[in-house]
Formats: C-alpha cells, structure tokens, sequence
C-alpha cells in the first residue's frame, strides 16, 4: 500500500466537499479520478501533497500522515510527489531549460540526491524528459510566452518528470492538447508505472482514456465515492452517472472501436 485516504473531508465554508472520503491506492497503480465540474477532484490531489488540509482524517503517503507534518516535512513528501497542475504553471522569466532544471537544483533535491548534479548531467536529463513528451531541444531557450498551450503543458509535465518522482499526481494532464499528444502523453503515464512502478493519480475527464489506462477508476460525486472499481467491473456500474459518462464516451469513439472499448455498457 502506498496512498491511503481515512474518512477525509473537507468543506468551504458552508460547501462539503469532501464528505468521509476513503480509498488506497497501491504501488505502481494508475487511479483515475472522475467526476463532474466542482466534485473535488483537484482538491483531492492538494490534499495530498499538503496544499490543502482536510478538516478531518487522515492521508497516509508511504504510511506517514501527510496531514500532521510540518512544512519541512512537507517538503520531503513533495520531493518524491510530482504533481502536473490543471493549467501549466511554468515560471515567465525562465527559459524552458530553466524552467525543468528547477526542480534539479532545489535544496531538497540536493539533499536527497546527496549532492549538487553537474550542470551536463542537469542538461542530460532535461533533454530525456523533453524528448518523453514529444519535445526537441531546439525548444531550450525559449521562454513560455513564445510556446503554444500545448507545449507549455508537456514542458511543465516534463519539469514534474525530472528528478524521477515515485508518486505522479495528473490534474487534467491531456486538456489542450491535440489527438496524438494525448494518446502519447497517456502511453507515457502508462510506461512510467509500469517500467518504473510510478503510482500514479491521474484527475481527468477522458474516460475513453481512463478505461484504456487505468487499474482502477474512482467516481466522486457530491463529496462521496460513488465508484472505485476496476474498468472492467466499472462498465456494468447502475449508477446513472456511470452509465451517461460511459454513453457519452461512447458517441465519442469511432464506431470500430465501440464495441471493444465499452462492451456491455447501456447504449
Ligand atoms: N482554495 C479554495 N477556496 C475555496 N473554495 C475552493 C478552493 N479550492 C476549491 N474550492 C471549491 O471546492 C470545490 C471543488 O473544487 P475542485 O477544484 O476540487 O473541483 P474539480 O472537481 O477539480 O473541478 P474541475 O473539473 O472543474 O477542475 C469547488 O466548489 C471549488 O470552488
Ligand atoms: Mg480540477
């Protein structure tokens, strides 16, 4: 076990989020949280890395209490958690070099990696995680104004990715992006977990994808779990929810792939 969310709520204001939330997730598994607009999602996943607290319960990351630790100890969590935001939040003044290297040269990276990393192999590993995202190194010097969305995105995905995280926590990861980004960006989320046993929490709204990628999926819907089930058992799921994601999916997906995709699903 790796993850683990206890009874977990969380309210703003008079709005219940998160209402007694619990759930694991184990080692090397890709979990897919759905749900509506406003459901929590994002808010689950800042939860876990200690943006935000739940206002009670407990989350465990590698059996420590994410929720009693102090901002030092935070910090340490964060290390081994890269988390890809909704929206591609690089920093303006830095290049796009700059802008990966930064993780590489933070004082708790140094820490953990007993030492500072030589600036060839800080440049090394910034041009293997542009190249996982589809990216070239023609594209180092630039600044994020000058890149479309599209590219920001995989630049601040391919920030996340390089001091090798073991937790990878997806907000929307392929929103904006074209077809074969997208399909390249889910097949890389896929090999990282399954080379290189990433766990990895993926927030999104592409079912069609989900149901291709994922171990397990987890519904939230008015601050509970209204599924966390395999895709397989998933797909026979009752809930009306469930079925309309599912038959939305569906009219989404060319006609050959239909059948294969949602076999068994009300149409
Ligand atoms: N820092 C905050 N302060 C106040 N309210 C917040 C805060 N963060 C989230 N909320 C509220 O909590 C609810 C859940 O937000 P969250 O961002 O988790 O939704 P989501 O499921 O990620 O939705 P979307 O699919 O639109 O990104 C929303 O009503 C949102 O307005
Ligand atoms: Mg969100």
């Amino acid at each position: 076990m790796s993850i683990r969310f206890e009874q977990v709520s969380k309210s703003f204001g008079s709005k219940r989020v998160l209402d007694g939330v619990s759930f694991e997730v184990e080692r090397g598994e890709i979990l897919f949280i759905l749900g509506r607009s406003g459901m929590g999602k994002s808010v689950t996943l800042k939860q876990m890395i200690g943006l935000l607290k739940p206002d009670s319960g407990h989350i465990y990351v590698d059996h420590q209490d994410v929720t009693q630790l102090d901002e030092n100890q935070l910090a340490r969590v964060r290390q081994k958690c890269g988390m890809v935001f909704q929206h591609p939040a690089l920093l303006d003044s830095l290049t796009v070099y700059e802008n990966i290297a930064f993780g590489l040269k933070t004082v708790q990276f140094i820490r953990s990696a007993g030492g500072a990393l030589p600036e060839e192999e800080i440049k090394r590993r910034v041009i293997e995680k542009l190249a996982l995202v589809h990216l070239g190194p023609e594209i180092l010097d630039r600044l994020p104004s000058e890149l479309s969305y599209g590219m920001q995105k995989r630049v601040s995905l391919a920030r996340t990715l390089a001091p090798n995280p073991s937790y990878l926590l997806f907000d929307e990861p392929t929103t904006g992006l074209d077809p074969i980004t997208t399909n390249a960006v889910n097949d890389l989320i896929h090999d990282l977990s399954r080379k290189l046993q990433v766990t990895s929490l993926v927030v999104s709204h592409d079912m069609a994808c989900a149901l291709k990628i994922a171990d397990r999926i987890l519904v939230l819907d008015h601050g509970k779990i209204l599924a966390h089930t395999s895709n397989e058992l998933l797909k026979l799921s009752q809930e009306p929810l469930i079925q309309d994601f599912l038959s939305e999916t569906l009219a989404l997906l060319p006609p050959e792939e239909r059948f294969d995709s949602l076999a068994g699903v009300r149409q």
